[in-house]
């Protein structure tokens, strides 16, 4: 396991190792009851191959940010198998899949589930769908539709498919697009890479996503840190929202953790920014750092894929401070009361799970918490989530190729 030493000072040093060893108890609790094959292997599942003559085509438009057009993805997916449809690739607001993800490995990577085309032939059909709609609903009324007019198109399309699926075979899929196929294009993974290479050169370092975040906030999450025991020689990647305030706020956050870097200053050039991903190489390079720090803090309660992300691989460190808990010792603070202040923040913050495997209970939502429902596990009791034998891939290339072929010898006998 890694050792807490560079990144943490000598205050609070001994909390530091309590947060450490509730991992390391975590970690060993984890592996005793259950034996993870984490990557894509692990998720290709006895899935039948779609068919191949689908039903029509699945145009979706996705609105939202980065959050929430990953979300919106693995849901047009979903429910392009539901429907036994071909999903033409999801249509982003302001900004083309094309120019973050790439299409290419997003289209192998699910053909076992989905036929995914880059455009619509010339016919299109508006649908419409009630949001969160259950799974019924797109094997009956919007079926209905597609056949009859070869399309249906759903916009916005975000929140239209209920995430609560009992059918563990649906949520994996969800899983297998938001981890496995949506990788942003080479361009984007090269200089996060590059980032993070630079970063890890001097040793450990936390990211911190910021979002609507005003000055005292920061300066309340650089208390926060503070009381567990974080000195000034942290260093902090700072990946700000885009409707984050600038520097301005962070002063008084940067007085406390002066090693502060962000995409500009690690050397992403504006140009760059500007052209490189029309205007979506900051967050998404963004995304990629925080997924791939030592620790990732997110001061907000709202949902985030970066934390999802970071469970489903390996359950990295998160510190999502618990708002609730800590406002009345801020509160007693301000009023002057300072002296148990760091204590009490510490009686607080070792109190929460630090992305540490816990069982997700809805609401909380799976794309925040997929354990274990994107786990497949070595010896379960229901085998739908066994763990496939290792040349699941190569099985399911034959299968894929020989129903191809059946098709195409049938199409010149006729
Ligand atoms: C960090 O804090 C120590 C005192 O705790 C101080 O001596 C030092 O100058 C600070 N370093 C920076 C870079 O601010
Ligand atoms: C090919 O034709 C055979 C018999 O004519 C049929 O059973 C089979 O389902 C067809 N396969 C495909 C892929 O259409």
């Amino acid at each position: 396991m890694r050792r807490a030493g560079d990144v943490f000072g000598r205050r609070g040093n001994r909390h530091l190792k309590q947060l450490w060893g509730l991992r390391g108890l975590l970690e060993r609790l984890s592996v005793a009851l259950i034996v993870l094959l984490i990557g894509s292997i692990s998720l290709f599942t006895t899935f039948k191959t779609p068919p191949v003559e689908t039903n029509g085509y699945l145009r979706v438009r996705c609105n939202g940010g980065l959050n929430q057009q990953r979300t919106a993805t693995c849901n047009a997916v979903l429910t392009a198998r539901i429907m036994s449809a071909t999903l033409v690739l999801p249509e982003l607001d302001a900004n083309r899949f094309s120019w973050i993800y790439d299409v290419e490995h997003f289209i192998k990577l699910l053909r076992y589930d989905v036929h995914i085309v880059e455009t619509l032939p010339e016919i299109s059909k508006h649908g419409k769908s009630k949001k969160d709609a259950p799974v019924n609903r797109y094997k009956t009324v919007a079926l209905e539709v597609m056949k009859e007019h070869g399309a249906i198109f759903l916009t916005p399309f975000s929140h239209r498919l209920e995430e609560e699926i009992d059918n563990a075979e649906y949520q994996r899929l969800r899983c297998r697009v938001n981890y496995h196929a949506l990788q942003f294009k080479p361009q984007i993974m090269k200089l996060s890479q590059a980032i993070v290479s630079k970063l890890h050169s001097q040793g450990h370092f936390m990211s911190i996503h910021l979002r609507f975040e005003m000055d005292m906030l920061s300066f309340a999450v650089g208390l926060i840190l503070r009381a567990m025991g974080f000195d000034n020689s942290t260093r902090i990647y700072l990946a700000a929202g885009e409707f984050f305030g600038g520097d301005r706020f962070m002063k008084p956050f940067r007085a406390l953790f002066p090693h502060l870097s962000n995409h500009n200053t690690m050397g992403l050039s504006a140009d760059e920014l500007a052209e490189g991903t029309h205007g979506m190489l900051g967050s998404t390079v963004d995304y990629m750092v925080c997924l791939l720090s030592d620790i990732f803090l997110q001061p907000y309660d709202g949902p985030s894929n970066v934390m999802g992300h970071r469970l489903y691989y390996g359950f990295r460190i998160i510190i999502q401070p618990d708002r609730k808990a800590l406002a009345p010792i801020f509160i007693k603070r301000e009023k002057g009361q300072t002296t148990d202040f760091e204590e009490s923040v510490r009686g607080v913050m070792y109190n929460i799970p630090f992305g540490g495997p816990h069982k997700r209970i809805p609401p909380e939502s799976l794309y925040v918490n997929s354990w274990p429902e994107c786990f497949c596990q070595m010896n379960p009791r229901n085998t739908a989530n066994k763990c496939q034998p290792l040349n699941i891939v190569e099985n399911l290339n034959s299968r894929l190729q020989s129903e191809e072929g059946m098709r195409s010898s049938n199409m010149t006998d006729g």
